[in-house]
């Protein structure tokens, strides 16, 4: 132990285009936060090549985790154990992460942690409001994943609602692109919005099947780009803060109700958000709305916890650490990994 009186962990987190790493203490406080983000070099290619994401994940990291350290004043004397997202996200940079976790919680005799990359935006929530407590319902929203999360302990998910084809994050960056907005698409999209009508145009809200939790985000996406192609081949001006406008409104739509309706029919009294659309403004507005409506208390993390960060990893890492869970040095990188999967 480090001689301080609460547990310190070391998160890293490379599972996309974010190379990160944080200090956090007991979980809830973050002693430093350092992010570099690799958005600059992949908007040339309008979206994330993960071979160029690995080659500069191995170029920043060390760098990354020396400045995540430097900036809480702390050596890895005072470091209780390493965080580090194992999966899901892409192969390549995800074993960056790891084979360097492994390497430094080896090379300083340090516990190591896996943490779910998911499990990791839900947690970014104890960051923001020190007082939360599960069980709530967590709608988890990203660039590779939209679910809805019944929270029901610290370390403990139940999956209750998912999306059969494109995320919404996803959804976002491909109607970003036909917009030509580039990427990445959902805070352009969610800017853009604000100058349009979100009624001007009348996009599906699609339902899953029997299932009320599901998401279906590919439908609307066509909509998106047959109108488009509509309006080209009549020759009518387009207003694309109509489009961008109506189109975050039919998908935060969907959101909001499936993930209320969650909390509601599993007695719920809190919903949260997580993941980087988390981040958009109308989400977070309405979600807070029609959740106070309905009587449920709303949460969600302050915008720098929403996106890929390693504060949310390390806090995730956390709660694994205290309930006895280890890595060893076989960990390896599981792309597809799933939440609540160990
Ligand atoms: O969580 P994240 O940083 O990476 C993944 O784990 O995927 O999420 C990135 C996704 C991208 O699809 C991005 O367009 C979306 O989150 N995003 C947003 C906003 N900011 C980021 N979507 C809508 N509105 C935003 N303001
Ligand atoms: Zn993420």
């Amino acid at each position: 132990m480090n001689g301080n009186p609460k547990t310190v962990i070391l998160g890293i987190e490379t599972s996309c285009d974010e190379t990160a790493a944080a200090v956090v203490a007991d979980g809830r406080e973050v002693i430093s936060n350092v992010i570099y983000t690799q958005i600059p070099t992949h908007t040339l290619y309008g979206g994330v090549v993960p071979e160029i994401a690995s080659r500069e994940h191995v170029l920043k990291i060390n760098q990354v985790i020396k400045k995540a350290l430097s900036d809480a004043e702390m050596t890895w004397d005072d470091i209780d154990a390493i965080a580090v997202t194992y999966g899901p996200g892409l192969v390549g940079p995800l074993l960056i992460g790891v084979s360097t976790a492994k390497a430094l919680a080896y090379a300083k005799d340090i516990p190591l942690v896996g943490v779910n990359h998911i499990e990791g935006h839900v947690c970014a929530n104890y960051i923001t409001d020190s007082a939360l407590e599960p069980p709530y319902m967590c709608l988890v929203a990203s660039g590779g994943h939209s679910h809805i999360v019944s929270v029901d302990d610290y370390t403990k998910y139940t999956i209750i609602g998912r999306t059969h084809d494109d995320a919404a994050g996803e959804a976002f960056d491909k109607v970003a692109r036909a917009l030509g907005l580039g990427y990445p698409g959902g805070p352009k999209v969610d800017s853009l919005a604000r100058d349009g009508n979100p009624d001007a145009i009348e996009f599906p809200r699609a339902s899953v099947g029997d299932s009320p939790y599901d998401f279906s985000f590919s439908g609307i996406k066509s909509s998106v780009l047959n109108y488009l192609n509509g309006c080209e081949m009549k020759g009518e001006e387009v207003s694309i803060a109509d489009v961008a406008a109506s189109f975050q409104m039919a998908v935060i739509d969907v959101l909001c109700n499936h993930t209320i309706k969650a909390a509601i029919d599993h007695g719920m009294k809190t919903v949260a958000l997580a993941g980087g659309v988390a981040a958009n403004s109308l989400l977070r507005e309405t979600m807070k709305e029609r959740a106070e409506a309905a009587g449920l208390t709303f949460r969600c993390p302050e915008l720098i916890y929403c996106t890929d960060n390693g504060a949310m990893i390390a806090a995730a890492g956390y709660f694994e650490f205290i309930e006895g869970r280890r890595a060893d040095l076989y960990l390896n990188a599981i792309p597809n990994l799933k939440i609540g999967e160990r």
